[in-house]
């Protein structure tokens, strides 16, 4: 029913000549899938050339990060309009490397979030717990707060068109991945939350990847989980032939 979305994030990997060259090589890999969004988030400055090379496939092109102000004196930042012009139609928000290094906090993802949806690209929400977070028993609370404050006062129509990535920090680059199980139960968790604050149809609908530490040998137990609806990939994503394995999850 919600249809899976394999999604790359390259974080600050491949210059524009590389980021073609993997584009090139994942074309014909991918060619003969029709029941997967593919996406591939690459650094600014390779978004327009990739989107060219992606025209008339069945890759899509996003961005890492967005500023939520329409144009202005913000320098360094980049706003939904011009992501949209270079070719993106979804945007990471929120990654906990963003959260970590550069300040994130839920309200900036909220408006971030906010300004994604008014320009009609598709938000992909990041949520998740660090490891002491987790150790601590507290994994349920950080992951409420994250949803119910970088997600909230949304109507309907834009809370169904939302993406949302539970990615546990301690599996990101870490080689560990979250067992199947304890995925699901967060994923779980994230659709009941969704329920309580935009109701279960619309809860029903939105689609929740995992991320951290998705390789082509753990995709497809991940996949098999009731309430993940795709995967949130880095390390995995940088190279054409371990992206197709993980785009073609099902065999
Ligand atoms: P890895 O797949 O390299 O663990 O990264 C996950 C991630 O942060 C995707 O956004």
């Amino acid at each position: 029913m919600r249809r899976p979305l394999m999604a790359g994030n390259w974080k600050m990997h491949k210059n524009i000549p590389e980021a073609i060259a993997m584009v090139k090589e994942l074309k014909p890999l991918i060619s003969d899938v029709k029941d997967v969004d593919i996406l591939i988030c690459p650094v600014f400055t390779a978004i327009y050339p990739l989107s060219n090379e992606a025209k008339g496939s069945n890759i899509k092109i996003g961005a890492q990060n967005v500023y939520w102000e329409p144009k202005g004196a913000f320098t360094g930042e980049i706003a939904v309009s011009m992501l949209s012009d270079a070719g993106c139609s979804f945007v990471i928000i929120g990654h906990s490397e963003r959260r970590q290094y550069f300040c994130e906090t839920d309200e900036t993802v909220n408006k971030r979030t906010k300004a994604t949806l008014n320009a009609n690209l598709i938000p992909i929400v990041c949520v998740g717990e660090t490891l002491q977070e987790r150790e601590s028993d507290n994994t349920f609370k950080v992951i409420e707060k994250q949803v119910r404050d970088g997600i909230k006062n949304f109507s309907k129509e834009e809370a169904e068109k939302i993406v949302i990535a539970y990615e546990p920090v301690w599996a990101i680059g870490t080689g560990k991945t979250a067992t199947p199980q304890q995925a699901q139960e967060v994923h779980g968790f994230i659709r009941k939350i969704y329920s309580e604050m935009y109701g279960s149809d619309i809860a029903n609908k939105v689609r929740i990847l995992y991320g951290g530490s998705v390789k082509p040998d753990n995709v497809s137990e991940l996949m098999k989980q009731k309430d993940i609806d795709g995967g949130l990939v880095g390390g995995a994503s940088l190279d054409a032939a371990s992206f197709a394995k993980l785009v073609k999850f099902n065999g």
